[in-house]
């Protein structure tokens, strides 16, 4: 075995016929063949692999939306009948709309007892709050407001794995043991998010921050109407993540 070893000397000395592989120099060949090797990997690695720049900027980056957030909203209120689950929607442009139904759905749950609502609706780019609440139905029983988000998110959904996110900060989120008469306020904070793809599309997208604070409210009769409150601003800072792909003559030059 040390024989052929030596075999793989690449630094034999001349003149030819009077050289001798050795053992140190074998080592060091095999060992800089390695690390050739190492090294030619490493950038062919880089150079497929396509890495995600983010900057932050000041702007408005989805201007053709008319000033309007898509919001997908999906929760279950396990001991709320259907007929008393409503969405308002306000804001500080004078928006006030109670007991949105155009685009979602109750589910029952429960036999009936619960429901889970399902619904996308749009907002405009100016602070305020959509709450799920008993205030559309007409009778108001005691009401119940315990519940578990499946899904919270704004703007386009982007599948994407080298970004963590927060786009669906409050998915999971599960109140089912809080005090049934409480009232729930989420205060979020959304972050414009713009994803740009090799090919240079752009998808725009919204993460969140949350803040909440559960509370028993009392009304000026008395009574006890609870809601669940989900309270926005946005932030006038856009996160855009950019993929990128190491140009070829690069890759060469560097090998
Ligand atoms: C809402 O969440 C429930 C529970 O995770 C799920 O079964 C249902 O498909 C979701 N609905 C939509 C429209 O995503």
């Amino acid at each position: 075995i040390p024989f052929a070893l030596r075999r793989f000397d690449i630094y034999r000395k001349v003149p030819k016929d009077l050289t001798q592989p050795t053992y140190t120099g074998a080592i060091i060949s095999v060992c800089c063949c390695l690390f050739i090797l190492f090294l030619f990997l490493s950038e062919l690695t880089g150079f497929i692999t396509t890495e995600v720049v983010n900057e932050l900027y000041v702007d408005d980056p989805d201007k053709d939306s008319g000033g309007k957030i898509d919001v997908s909203l999906n929760i279950s209120l396990p001991n709320l009948h259907c007929d008393l689950v409503g969405l308002d929607i306000q804001d500080e442009m004078g928006r006030h709309e109670v007991g949105h139904i155009d685009n979602s759905m109750k589910v029952p749950l429960n036999s009936g007892a619960g429901c889970r609502f399902e619904g996308q609706f749009s907002i405009n780019k100016v602070p305020g709050n959509f709450h799920v609440s008993t205030h559309s139905a007409s009778a108001q029983p005691n009401p119940d407001m315990t519940h578990v988000i499946h899904k919270l998110s704004f703007g386009d959904t982007l599948q994407v794995q080298n970004v963590h996110g927060a786009f669906n900060a409050l998915g999971g989120a599960d109140r089912l043991t809080s005090n049934p008469l409480a009232s729930h306020d989420y205060i979020l904070k959304i972050v414009p998010t713009v994803y740009e793809d090799k090919s240079g599309k752009q998808r725009y997208s919204y993460q969140y921050t949350v803040a909440n604070k559960e509370y028993v409210a009392y009304s000026h009769t008395g009574r006890i109407i609870p809601a669940i409150w989900f309270r926005y601003d946005l932030s006038p800072i856009t996160v855009k993540y950019t993929e990128r792909r190491q140009p070829l003559y690069r890759f060469i030059t560097t090998v």
